[in-house]
Protein backbone atom coordinates (compact mmCIF):
# COMPACT_ATOMS: atom_id res chain seq x y z
CA UNK A 1 0.00 0.00 0.00
CA UNK A 2 1.56 3.56 -0.85
CA UNK A 3 0.36 4.31 3.14
CA UNK A 4 2.82 2.00 4.19
CA UNK A 5 5.88 3.66 1.78
CA UNK A 6 4.36 7.09 2.77
CA UNK A 7 5.08 6.28 6.70
CA UNK A 8 8.50 4.53 6.01
CA UNK A 9 10.35 7.35 4.23
CA UNK A 10 8.71 9.87 6.10
CA UNK A 11 10.66 8.03 9.30
CA UNK A 12 13.39 8.59 7.49
CA UNK A 13 12.79 12.74 7.61
CA UNK A 14 15.13 14.24 10.43
CA UNK A 15 16.08 17.22 9.34
CA UNK A 16 12.74 18.96 9.06
CA UNK A 17 8.89 18.35 10.83
CA UNK A 18 6.99 16.47 8.60
CA UNK A 19 3.75 18.19 8.93
CA UNK A 20 5.67 21.28 7.39
CA UNK A 21 7.16 19.69 4.52
CA UNK A 22 3.61 18.04 3.84
CA UNK A 23 2.26 21.70 3.61
CA UNK A 24 5.25 22.24 1.80
CA UNK A 25 4.85 19.05 -0.43
CA UNK A 26 1.04 19.60 -1.21
CA UNK A 27 0.40 23.17 -0.76
CA UNK A 28 3.62 25.74 -1.19
CA UNK A 29 4.46 24.29 -5.09
CA UNK A 30 1.95 25.86 -6.51
CA UNK A 31 3.15 28.97 -4.79
CA UNK A 32 6.01 28.34 -6.94
CA UNK A 33 5.44 28.28 -9.83
CA UNK A 34 2.21 30.70 -9.85
CA UNK A 35 0.39 29.70 -12.39
CA UNK A 36 -2.57 29.16 -14.30
CA UNK A 37 -4.20 25.55 -15.47
CA UNK A 38 -3.18 23.86 -17.82
CA UNK A 39 -4.06 21.01 -20.43
CA UNK A 40 -7.51 22.30 -22.06
CA UNK A 41 -5.77 22.02 -25.32
CA UNK A 42 -6.84 19.09 -27.47
CA UNK A 43 -10.00 17.64 -25.21
CA UNK A 44 -12.12 17.25 -28.56
CA UNK A 45 -9.01 15.44 -30.59
CA UNK A 46 -6.54 13.02 -30.49
CA UNK A 47 -3.33 13.96 -28.93
CA UNK A 48 -0.85 11.69 -30.95
CA UNK A 49 3.24 12.89 -30.36
CA UNK A 50 1.54 16.43 -30.22
CA UNK A 51 0.53 17.36 -26.67
CA UNK A 52 2.94 19.26 -23.79
CA UNK A 53 2.89 17.58 -20.61
CA UNK A 54 5.44 20.04 -19.36
CA UNK A 55 3.25 22.92 -18.03
CA UNK A 56 1.21 20.33 -16.30
CA UNK A 57 4.10 18.61 -14.36
CA UNK A 58 6.07 22.13 -13.48
CA UNK A 59 3.02 23.01 -12.46
CA UNK A 60 2.73 20.43 -10.04
CA UNK A 61 6.21 20.58 -8.78
CA UNK A 62 7.51 23.48 -8.35
CA UNK A 63 10.66 24.59 -8.84
CA UNK A 64 13.71 24.69 -6.59
CA UNK A 65 17.36 25.28 -7.42
CA UNK A 66 18.69 23.81 -4.18
CA UNK A 67 18.43 20.40 -2.83
CA UNK A 68 15.04 19.66 -0.74
CA UNK A 69 13.28 16.82 0.68
CA UNK A 70 9.87 16.26 -0.28
CA UNK A 71 7.19 14.58 2.50
CA UNK A 72 8.16 10.83 1.07
CA UNK A 73 11.78 11.47 2.35
CA UNK A 74 13.11 11.88 -1.23
CA UNK A 75 15.68 14.18 -2.09
CA UNK A 76 14.71 16.49 -5.02
CA UNK A 77 15.93 19.43 -7.08
CA UNK A 78 14.96 21.36 -9.78
CA UNK A 79 11.13 20.59 -10.85
CA UNK A 80 10.87 17.65 -8.26
CA UNK A 81 13.86 15.73 -9.94
CA UNK A 82 15.06 12.67 -7.44
CA UNK A 83 18.43 12.36 -6.39
CA UNK A 84 17.34 9.10 -5.88
CA UNK A 85 16.58 7.73 -9.29
CA UNK A 86 18.93 5.11 -10.32
CA UNK A 87 20.30 7.41 -12.95
CA UNK A 88 20.39 10.39 -10.93
CA UNK A 89 24.18 10.06 -10.50
CA UNK A 90 25.61 10.07 -13.58
CA UNK A 91 23.12 12.86 -14.72
CA UNK A 92 24.24 15.24 -11.58
CA UNK A 93 27.70 14.57 -12.90
CA UNK A 94 27.53 15.50 -16.52
CA UNK A 95 25.78 19.00 -15.24
CA UNK A 96 29.47 19.07 -13.88
CA UNK A 97 28.08 19.09 -10.22
CA UNK A 98 29.63 16.75 -7.13
CA UNK A 99 26.73 14.43 -6.47
CA UNK A 100 27.56 13.13 -3.02
CA UNK A 101 28.11 16.96 -1.71
CA UNK A 102 24.90 17.60 -2.93
CA UNK A 103 23.10 14.66 -1.74
CA UNK A 104 24.50 14.49 1.43
CA UNK A 105 24.45 18.25 1.83
CA UNK A 106 22.08 19.99 3.77
CA UNK A 107 18.32 20.10 2.58
CA UNK A 108 16.13 23.43 2.53
CA UNK A 109 12.35 23.58 3.37
CA UNK A 110 10.90 23.48 -0.15
CA UNK A 111 8.99 27.17 0.98
CA UNK A 112 11.85 28.78 1.77
CA UNK A 113 14.53 30.82 -0.42
CA UNK A 114 17.59 28.86 -1.39
CA UNK A 115 21.02 30.08 0.15
CA UNK A 116 23.07 29.64 -2.70
CA UNK A 117 26.23 30.61 -0.56
CA UNK A 118 25.51 27.49 1.66
CA UNK A 119 24.25 25.14 -0.37
CA UNK A 120 24.33 23.54 -3.58
CA UNK A 121 22.54 25.52 -5.95
CA UNK A 122 21.41 24.71 -9.99
CA UNK A 123 21.34 27.20 -12.58
CA UNK A 124 18.46 27.43 -14.77
CA UNK A 125 20.13 25.51 -18.12
CA UNK A 126 20.80 22.80 -15.42
CA UNK A 127 17.16 22.68 -14.02
CA UNK A 128 16.29 22.38 -17.92
CA UNK A 129 18.30 20.01 -18.07
CA UNK A 130 17.65 17.54 -15.08
CA UNK A 131 13.72 18.23 -16.33
CA UNK A 132 14.69 16.88 -19.81
CA UNK A 133 15.89 13.62 -18.09
CA UNK A 134 12.84 12.83 -16.18
CA UNK A 135 10.71 13.84 -18.37
CA UNK A 136 11.66 11.60 -21.17
CA UNK A 137 11.72 9.22 -18.46
CA UNK A 138 8.26 9.93 -17.63
CA UNK A 139 6.85 10.16 -21.15
CA UNK A 140 8.26 6.49 -22.07
CA UNK A 141 6.75 5.19 -18.42
CA UNK A 142 3.51 6.46 -19.50
CA UNK A 143 3.68 4.79 -22.84
CA UNK A 144 4.67 1.63 -21.37
CA UNK A 145 1.30 1.82 -18.66
CA UNK A 146 -1.26 2.64 -21.24
CA UNK A 147 -0.43 0.84 -24.61
CA UNK A 148 -2.77 3.04 -26.42
CA UNK A 149 -1.53 6.24 -25.12
CA UNK A 150 -1.06 7.71 -28.56
CA UNK A 151 -4.78 7.57 -29.42
CA UNK A 152 -5.96 9.97 -26.26
CA UNK A 153 -6.45 13.21 -26.02
CA UNK A 154 -3.48 15.54 -24.72
CA UNK A 155 -5.40 16.06 -21.20
CA UNK A 156 -5.36 12.41 -20.71
CA UNK A 157 -2.00 11.86 -21.87
CA UNK A 158 -0.65 14.94 -19.94
CA UNK A 159 -2.21 13.26 -16.70
CA UNK A 160 -0.75 9.85 -17.80
CA UNK A 161 2.75 11.64 -17.83
CA UNK A 162 2.28 13.43 -15.05
CA UNK A 163 1.17 10.27 -12.87
CA UNK A 164 4.42 8.73 -14.34
CA UNK A 165 6.62 11.51 -13.57
CA UNK A 166 5.79 11.12 -9.55
CA UNK A 167 5.27 7.74 -9.40
CA UNK A 168 7.64 5.89 -11.90
CA UNK A 169 6.31 2.95 -14.18
CA UNK A 170 6.41 0.38 -11.82
CA UNK A 171 3.73 2.54 -9.19
CA UNK A 172 1.53 3.18 -11.81
CA UNK A 173 0.85 0.14 -12.50
CA UNK A 174 0.94 -1.49 -9.40
CA UNK A 175 -1.18 1.03 -7.87
CA UNK A 176 -3.01 2.70 -10.66
CA UNK A 177 -4.24 -0.81 -12.26
CA UNK A 178 -8.30 -0.16 -12.46
CA UNK A 179 -7.45 3.58 -13.28
CA UNK A 180 -5.71 2.42 -16.40
CA UNK A 181 -8.33 -0.24 -17.05
CA UNK A 182 -11.38 2.27 -17.27
CA UNK A 183 -8.97 4.00 -19.71
CA UNK A 184 -8.41 1.00 -21.78
CA UNK A 185 -12.22 0.58 -22.31
CA UNK A 186 -12.62 3.99 -23.02
CA UNK A 187 -14.91 5.14 -20.01
CA UNK A 188 -12.41 7.89 -18.89
CA UNK A 189 -15.69 9.44 -16.36
CA UNK A 190 -15.15 6.05 -14.35
CA UNK A 191 -11.64 5.97 -14.48
CA UNK A 192 -11.40 9.39 -12.96
CA UNK A 193 -13.97 8.78 -10.39
CA UNK A 194 -12.24 5.39 -9.96
CA UNK A 195 -8.51 7.78 -9.34
CA UNK A 196 -10.02 10.10 -7.01
CA UNK A 197 -11.15 7.06 -4.51
CA UNK A 198 -7.60 5.66 -4.55
CA UNK A 199 -4.89 6.03 -1.41
CA UNK A 200 -3.44 8.90 -3.50
CA UNK A 201 -6.04 11.11 -3.96
CA UNK A 202 -8.34 10.63 -0.72
CA UNK A 203 -5.43 10.80 1.58
CA UNK A 204 -2.37 12.47 0.16
CA UNK A 205 -3.67 14.91 -1.52
CA UNK A 206 -4.85 17.67 0.77
CA UNK A 207 -3.78 20.77 1.35
CA UNK A 208 -4.37 23.53 -1.50
CA UNK A 209 -2.16 21.83 -3.94
CA UNK A 210 -4.57 18.62 -5.11
CA UNK A 211 -2.45 17.45 -7.81
CA UNK A 212 -4.43 13.90 -8.05
CA UNK A 213 -7.58 15.83 -8.08
CA UNK A 214 -6.51 18.29 -10.42
CA UNK A 215 -5.38 15.33 -12.47
CA UNK A 216 -8.70 13.56 -12.29
CA UNK A 217 -10.46 17.04 -13.49
CA UNK A 218 -8.52 16.29 -16.92
CA UNK A 219 -9.38 12.51 -16.91
CA UNK A 220 -13.18 13.81 -16.37
CA UNK A 221 -12.98 15.92 -19.65
CA UNK A 222 -12.59 13.03 -21.45
CA UNK A 223 -11.26 12.17 -24.45
CA UNK A 224 -12.22 10.00 -27.79
CA UNK A 225 -13.28 7.19 -28.03
CA UNK A 226 -11.15 4.33 -29.82
CA UNK A 227 -12.10 1.18 -31.71
CA UNK A 228 -13.82 -0.78 -30.67
CA UNK A 229 -15.16 1.56 -27.98
CA UNK A 230 -16.69 3.90 -30.91
CA UNK A 231 -19.87 4.69 -29.46
CA UNK A 232 -19.76 7.86 -27.25
CA UNK A 233 -22.20 7.95 -24.51
CA UNK A 234 -21.32 11.02 -23.00
CA UNK A 235 -18.09 13.43 -23.28
CA UNK A 236 -16.40 11.37 -21.20
CA UNK A 237 -17.27 7.39 -21.70
CA UNK A 238 -17.22 5.19 -24.40
CA UNK A 239 -19.28 1.73 -25.48
CA UNK A 240 -18.68 -0.40 -28.31
CA UNK A 241 -20.87 0.56 -31.54
CA UNK A 242 -23.17 -2.82 -31.38
CA UNK A 243 -23.76 -1.72 -27.30
CA UNK A 244 -26.07 0.69 -25.05
CA UNK A 245 -24.89 3.15 -23.32
CA UNK A 246 -26.87 2.45 -20.05
CA UNK A 247 -26.35 5.01 -16.70
CA UNK A 248 -26.09 3.18 -13.69
CA UNK A 249 -24.33 3.42 -10.47
CA UNK A 250 -21.13 1.19 -10.14
CA UNK A 251 -19.87 0.38 -7.03
CA UNK A 252 -15.39 1.51 -7.04
CA UNK A 253 -13.34 -0.24 -4.13
CA UNK A 254 -10.16 1.54 -3.84
CA UNK A 255 -8.74 2.78 -0.83
CA UNK A 256 -12.51 3.34 -0.11
CA UNK A 257 -15.83 2.16 -1.32
CA UNK A 258 -18.22 4.30 -2.81
CA UNK A 259 -21.12 3.70 -5.98
CA UNK A 260 -20.98 6.50 -8.23
CA UNK A 261 -23.48 7.19 -11.84
CA UNK A 262 -21.57 6.14 -14.24
CA UNK A 263 -22.07 4.97 -17.81
CA UNK A 264 -21.82 1.07 -18.52
CA UNK A 265 -22.28 -0.84 -21.38
CA UNK A 266 -24.96 -3.45 -22.38
CA UNK A 267 -24.12 -5.77 -24.77
CA UNK A 268 -27.51 -5.38 -26.75
CA UNK A 269 -27.96 -2.87 -29.71
CA UNK A 270 -30.88 -0.82 -28.71
CA UNK A 271 -31.46 -1.99 -25.48
CA UNK A 272 -33.41 -1.37 -22.58
CA UNK A 273 -31.78 -0.16 -19.46
CA UNK A 274 -32.65 -1.75 -15.92
CA UNK A 275 -31.33 1.04 -14.04
CA UNK A 276 -30.37 0.34 -10.17
CA UNK A 277 -29.69 -3.21 -11.38
CA UNK A 278 -26.44 -2.96 -13.41
CA UNK A 279 -28.22 -5.13 -15.84
CA UNK A 280 -30.29 -4.60 -19.41
CA UNK A 281 -32.79 -6.36 -21.10
CA UNK A 282 -32.98 -7.04 -25.15
CA UNK A 283 -34.90 -4.14 -27.81
CA UNK A 284 -38.32 -4.78 -27.49
CA UNK A 285 -38.07 -6.63 -23.52
CA UNK A 286 -38.71 -3.33 -22.08
CA UNK A 287 -39.96 -4.77 -18.52
CA UNK A 288 -36.76 -5.87 -16.37
CA UNK A 289 -37.24 -9.20 -14.43
CA UNK A 290 -34.50 -10.56 -11.59
CA UNK A 291 -33.47 -12.83 -14.33
CA UNK A 292 -34.88 -12.54 -17.36
CA UNK A 293 -36.74 -9.89 -19.53
CA UNK A 294 -40.56 -9.66 -20.66
CA UNK A 295 -42.12 -7.77 -23.25
CA UNK A 296 -44.43 -5.00 -23.18
CA UNK A 297 -48.08 -5.10 -21.66
CA UNK A 298 -46.18 -7.88 -19.62
CA UNK A 299 -44.55 -5.94 -16.62
CA UNK A 300 -45.55 -8.75 -14.04
CA UNK A 301 -42.42 -11.45 -13.47
CA UNK A 302 -43.93 -14.15 -11.68
CA UNK A 303 -43.07 -18.05 -11.95
CA UNK A 304 -40.03 -17.45 -14.77
CA UNK A 305 -42.62 -15.66 -16.79
CA UNK A 306 -44.05 -12.94 -18.18
CA UNK A 307 -47.85 -11.55 -16.91
CA UNK A 308 -50.34 -9.05 -17.68
CA UNK A 309 -50.98 -6.60 -14.61
CA UNK A 310 -54.22 -8.17 -14.35
CA UNK A 311 -52.57 -11.49 -14.00
CA UNK A 312 -54.50 -13.02 -16.77
CA UNK A 313 -52.22 -12.91 -19.91
CA UNK A 314 -49.05 -14.67 -20.31
CA UNK A 315 -45.97 -14.20 -22.60
CA UNK A 316 -42.69 -16.01 -23.08
CA UNK A 317 -39.68 -14.17 -21.45
CA UNK A 318 -36.40 -13.29 -22.83
CA UNK A 319 -33.35 -15.43 -20.69
CA UNK A 320 -30.78 -13.14 -21.82
CA UNK A 321 -30.79 -10.04 -19.40
CA UNK A 322 -27.47 -8.07 -20.13
CA UNK A 323 -25.10 -7.69 -17.23
CA UNK A 324 -22.45 -5.21 -16.45
C1 LIG B 1 32.81 15.58 -3.94
O1 LIG B 1 32.63 16.14 -2.66
C2 LIG B 1 33.13 15.34 -1.62
C3 LIG B 1 32.83 16.05 -0.31
O2 LIG B 1 31.48 16.24 -0.13
C4 LIG B 1 34.60 15.09 -1.76
O3 LIG B 1 35.05 14.22 -0.76
C5 LIG B 1 34.85 14.50 -3.13
O4 LIG B 1 36.27 14.41 -3.32
C6 LIG B 1 34.26 15.36 -4.21
N1 LIG B 1 34.43 14.68 -5.48
C7 LIG B 1 34.97 15.28 -6.51
C8 LIG B 1 35.08 14.43 -7.76
O5 LIG B 1 35.32 16.42 -6.49
C1 LIG C 1 -21.34 11.87 -18.27
O1 LIG C 1 -21.80 10.71 -17.64
C2 LIG C 1 -21.52 10.61 -16.27
C3 LIG C 1 -21.94 9.25 -15.82
O2 LIG C 1 -21.04 8.32 -16.30
C4 LIG C 1 -22.23 11.75 -15.54
O3 LIG C 1 -22.03 11.65 -14.17
C5 LIG C 1 -21.69 13.05 -16.08
O4 LIG C 1 -22.37 14.11 -15.47
C6 LIG C 1 -21.85 13.12 -17.57
N1 LIG C 1 -21.09 14.24 -18.05
C7 LIG C 1 -21.58 15.13 -18.90
C8 LIG C 1 -20.69 16.23 -19.31
O5 LIG C 1 -22.72 15.04 -19.33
Amino acid sequence: MLVRRYVHSLKRMENLCWVQLFAVFLGLNHQAVGGDPFGDAGISARGGQNCDPAPLIKYHEGQKECMYIDPTGARKIGFGYGLDRADAKKVIAKLGVNFTKLYDGPATAFGSACHCSDVICLNEQQISQLFKVALSQAVSDAHKAFSRFDELSCNVQNVLVDMSYLWGYADVKGYFGKFLAWLGIGNWHAAADDLSLTEWCMHYDSGNMKRCMDDVKYVKMGSTCFQPFTRKCNSSSCCKEQETCCMDRWRFVEYIEKTLPEYLCCPYPNAECCPGRNACCPHGYPNCCPTYCCPPGYPVCKDKKCYSVDGKEMAEPHHGIGEY
